[in-house]
């Protein structure tokens, strides 16, 4: 088995004339727990549509496990699975179903032909998705529409069915993004309890606290370009991560 590594290598991605991300690399190691900060508009989204294989780079590569990333079903099948800026749940389907439909295959529901070994795999997956319901304390939610859940525990699902892939490699872009104090304490032990499992997760996040106490490793990105790479105490003493953050400020 390789190494579940993340390389991006000088990863480009333009918008017409606009390098939204700008000649990236890093690396990333099997097991790690690393944040993406920077301003509003650096790229931070942008970099993670290039890791999940939503957008091709405009040059450059991204490879897990020492494979290239070309599209989604590519990064999938490596392992990497992601939630989203702006939550995206099916509305119309239970939470359950949401898990459930994360995990692919043929539907719970859909089964036509109750064969035996159809009927196990489901009781399997139930069992599962269940068991990822309570890991995010979601579970008594199950039955519920997805549409009528409040915002904050949309986000702890929206982890959950992002794991039934039983991916090794996470993307979580804003996850404490419209979360209060309690939630995002829940939140920072969720990722934490994934974590300790073995799964990579890189983490876009604006809530710098949390980005500070999780994270081992942060990157900072600037109007598409890494400006920063180190640690916690590294990266906020860093003059050109205040600079940046600083001239946003004056501009707004
Ligand atoms: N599909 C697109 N078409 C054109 N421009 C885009 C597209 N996606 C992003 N951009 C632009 O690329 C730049 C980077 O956007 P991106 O969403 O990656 O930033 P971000 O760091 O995630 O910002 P935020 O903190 O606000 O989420 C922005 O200027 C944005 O307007
Ligand atoms: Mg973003």
């Amino acid at each position: 088995m390789p190494e579940r590594n993340l390389a991006v290598i000088s990863a480009s991605r333009h918008f017409g004339g606009h390098k939204a991300v700008d000649e990236v690399s890093f690396t990333m190691p099997e097991n790690s727990l690393m944040a993406v900060i920077g301003p509003n508009g650096a790229g931070k989204t942008t970099l993670f549509n290039l890791i999940a294989g939503a957008l091709p780079p405009t040059s450059g590569t991204v490879q897990y496990g020492g494979k290239p990333i070309r599209n989604p079903l590519t990064a999938c099948q490596a392992g990497i699975a992601r939630t989203f800026q702006n939550v995206r749940l099916f509305h119309e389907m239970t939470v359950l179903e949401n898990i459930l439909a994360g995990m692919g295959g043929q539907s719970f529901w859909q089964g036509s032909l109750r064969l035996p070994r159809s009927l196990r795999e489901d009781r399997l997956r139930m069992k599962r998705a269940y068991y990822l319901l309570e890991d995010a304390g979601v579970a008594r939610l199950a039955q519920t529409p997805a549409e009528d859940i409040p915002f904050g525990q949309q986000r702890l699902i929206e982890i959950a069915r992002a794991l039934a892939i039983n991916p090794t490699l996470l993307l979580l872009d804003e996850p404490a993004a419209g979360l209060n104090a309690t939630e995002t304490i829940a939140l920072s032990a969720l990722i934490q309890r994934i974590h300790q499992r073995g799964i990579s997760i890189l983490l876009v996040e604006h809530d710098m606290h949390l980005v500070m106490h999780l994270a081992q490793r942060v990157l900072v990105l600037d109007r598409g370009r890494k400006i920063a790479d180190g640690t916690p105490a590294e990266v906020r003493a860093d003059p050109g991560v205040r600079a940046a953050y600083l001239g946003k400020e004056a501009h707004a």
